[in-house]
């Protein structure tokens, strides 16, 4: 029914709008009992599904990706849908409007999406409000730093996101990564990135012991387009800081191999979808057996299809995330996926 009804009338509509006009709707669905509904549609419970990743016990590995429910709006709503994790940001600690729209772009003959957003987002301490609520599901929070903060004092601003979402949030995700931030991702290099990721530590440390409980995972987030060379020291940098674990892969500034109009393949910004899903695999394979599987990798990027999570999962990724095949498929990409990986451990 998505594929043929639901998706060509939203297809209509200017993404962002459409984005906007889903929320509203799934907000409004489910105050209306269809909760329930959703969850009995869209769920899949089975012990064969539950994994153990940096000390968290999540019910199954597919997870909702960055950037969908920026500030917390809808988590428990949307793991309705069968998520068995719910990543809210990228958080600032400032709110910020992000880039001038249009800045949203459905790229349908690739299946894909070029989105320049530019981490707009209401700012770090309303997303604290909304997550005061229980929750249904674990919870990621995604962490960036504002537009206007320079990058020598980028480090100040994961840190008062890392204090404010510390009680509210199961693990922790550094954004280095997003092309949408100018400068952002100079971040990954080895010298800032070490000094971040160790700030972060201590900082991890100190609150566990001033709240007396456990110290909060944290992954770093890293952008396809890194080299070999680059890749090799995120290894080294996740090992010297005791980084969790590593996501991989944000979106890529890449336009190899589209086939969409021009004019739509020019646009600036990160593209995400079916195009990115090799490349994303191929970071995900590299890390995984050049770190000896030394650590957790949340594999995302391109999963419009169970087969395409299996790839990631046999790659080393011990977790997933969907973003754009979430949109192009429907919800019941999640269960799909799920059902497969029962399958295979049969
Ligand atoms: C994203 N993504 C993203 N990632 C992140 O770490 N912080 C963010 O704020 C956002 N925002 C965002 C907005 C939009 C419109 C898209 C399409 C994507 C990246 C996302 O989490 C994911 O890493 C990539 O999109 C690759 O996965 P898919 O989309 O190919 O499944």
């Amino acid at each position: 029914m998505y594929r043929y009804l639901i998706r060509p009338l939203l297809f209509l509509i200017d993404p962002e709008k459409v984005h906007h006009i889903s929320f509203t709707a799934i907000k409004w669905l489910s105050k209306l009992g269809f909760s329930r509904i959703f969850r009995k549609i869209y769920l899949l419970e089975d012990s064969r599904l539950e994994r153990e990743v940096f000390g968290l016990k999540f019910k199954n590995p597919v997870g909702l990706a960055a950037g969908f429910d920026k500030n917390a709006l809808l988590y428990n709503e949307l793991s309705n849908f069968g998520f068995g994790f719910v990543e809210i940001g990228t958080l600032t600690p400032r709110p910020q409007s992000g880039n001038p729209k249009k800045r949203l772009f459905r790229l349908k003959t690739d299946q894909a999406i070029i989105n320049r957003m530019g981490f707009n987002n209401e700012g770090v301490e309303t997303a604290v409000e909304r997550l005061r609520k229980e929750h249904k599901v674990l919870i990621g929070g995604n962490i960036g730093k504002n537009k206007l903060t320079p990058n020598e004092k980028a480090t100040e601003d994961y840190i008062i996101c890392f204090r404010a979402l510390f009680p509210h949030v199961d693990y922790f995700v550094v954004n280095v990564s997003s092309p949408n931030t100018p400068g952002l991702r100079e971040l990954q290099e080895k010298a800032p990135l070490t000094a971040l990721l160790k700030a972060l530590k201590e900082e991890n440390t100190s609150l566990s012991r001033e709240k007396k409980t456990k110290e909060r995972p944290v992954l770093l987030k890293i952008a396809p387009d890194l080299s070999d060379e680059q890749l090799l020291d995120i290894i080294d940098i996740v090992r010297d800081t005791a980084t969790d674990g590593v996501i991989a892969t944000n979106t890529t500034i890449s336009r190899q191999g589209l086939m969409s109009d021009a004019d739509l393949v020019k646009e600036a910004g990160g593209l995400s979808g079916k195009p990115l899903r090799s490349r994303s695999t191929e970071v995900i394979s590299f890390l995984h057996e050049k770190s000896g599987g030394s650590f957790p990798i949340i594999g995302v990027g391109g999963i419009h299809s169970a087969e395409d999570a299996l790839e990631k999962l046999k790659a080393g990724a011990s977790l997933i995330q969907l973003w754009t095949g979430f949109v192009y498929e429907g919800p019941a990409l999640v269960k799909r996926i799920n059902k497969a990986i029962i399958s295979e451990t049969n």
